[in-house]
């Protein structure tokens, strides 16, 4: 085989190479034995010193003929191996937008604020405003100008959070949500009709039934001529609006400073409608909250004449009641934030 076949063959098998390479990574494995000073182009150089100056040019321009054939070739597979790349990359990270829902799905108000949306439109419906106030008070609004001085007894009703400000224990996280009722008649005056719910805070170990952080809604009224019996009809009126016509209040005797009389609210045990079972321990009843008519010290704290105005005060928890509405079992499950739990309700 004379020099100038061999090098035609050499060049076919090169393209013959090229063409089988199946990725650009392929390709440039393969370059070495394409062009490299060991591979069959690259070593005709050599060859080309023995021949004389006529065949030398000649073969030489075969030589480089055949070069310049297996560079295009390269040239061409290495852009058609990087188109494909370039397709197979566009279709592995393809958005179909045509995918994305019209209507993506919302999230809704928790559990706890829905109830406490509800009991806001029933108050409201009933005549009652909405009052808010802050979380964090001082001693005085959340004990001292609701009749329990530092000394009283009934402070342990509340186990309390206290926050260090560097001023004593005079700032604590709200125990309930009766400073608000304070903040309601220092700011407005009678007459009042207010509901004020809010997030509120005790030293409490979370159980099934206790949250250290909660929330309750608490009633204020204060005008003239105000009864217990004005209390009465005005909780049983709210029971029958929330719970229906079906379930009624009752009202036991109890205590608490910031009111005189005092009492528990209990409404109809809304898992038997009264029969007794084990949520109401064979009772019939649920106990609500706590009630009573506004003590006259608190009234004085405030500078409301008790002798021309007289009052009530109602408050209960929000989070139990939605507990109960729902047969939740757990307090717990309302506050551990699983988006499987909340998007039932
Ligand atoms: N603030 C009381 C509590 O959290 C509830 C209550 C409110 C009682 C208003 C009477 C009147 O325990």
């Amino acid at each position: 085989m004379t020099l100038t076949d061999e090098i035609t063959r050499a060049g076919e098998k090169a393209v013959a190479i090229i063409a089988e390479a199946a990725s650009l990574d392929e390709l440039k494995a393969a370059e070495p034995t394409i062009f490299g000073k060991k591979s069959a182009l690259g070593s005709f150089k050599k060859s080309l010193g023995g021949l004389d100056p006529d065949e030398r040019r000649q073969v030489g321009r075969h030589l480089n003929a055949v070069r310049d054939e297996v560079g295009e070739a390269l040239a061409r597979r290495r852009e058609q191996l990087a188109a494909v790349e370039r397709r197979r990359l566009l279709e592995a990270e393809r958005l179909d937008l045509t995918e994305v829902p019209t209507s993506p799905r919302l999230g809704h108000a928790h559990l706890v604020s829905q109830a406490q949306e509800r009991l806001e439109d029933v108050f409201v419906g009933m005549g009652f405003t909405v009052a808010e106030g802050p979380e964090a008070e001082t001693d005085w609004y959340n004990f001292e100008a609701l009749n329990i001085p530092r000394w009283h007894p009934a402070r342990s009703m509340w186990d309390t959070l206290y926050l260090d400000l560097g001023d004593g224990d005079n700032v604590v996280l709200r125990t309930h949500t009766s400073p608000v009722q304070i903040r309601v008649m220092q700011n407005q005056g009678p007459p009042i009709y207010s509901v004020m719910p809010g997030r509120v805070y005790r030293r409490d170990t979370a159980d099934a039934s206790h949250m250290p952080v909660f929330h309750q809604i608490e009633g204020l009224v204060v005008d003239r001529g105000i009864t217990f019996g004005d209390l009465a009809g005005t909780l049983d009126a709210f029971t029958a609006a929330y719970f229906g016509e079906s379930i009624s209040s009752r009202l036991r005797p109890s205590y608490f400073p910031f009111t005189e009389p005092s009492a528990e609210f209990d409404i109809t045990c809304v898992i038997c409608g009264g029969e007794g079972c084990q949520t109401c321990q064979r009772t019939g009843w649920i106990e609500l909250g706590g009630c009573g008519m506004v003590h006259p010290n608190v009234l004085r704290n405030v500078d409301i004449d008790p002798e021309e105005y007289s009052g009530f005060a109602f408050g209960f928890g929000i989070d139990r009641l939605a507990l109960m509405r729902h047969g939740v079992e757990d307090l717990r499950q309302m506050f551990t934030n699983d988006v499987r739990f909340l998007s039932q309700f």
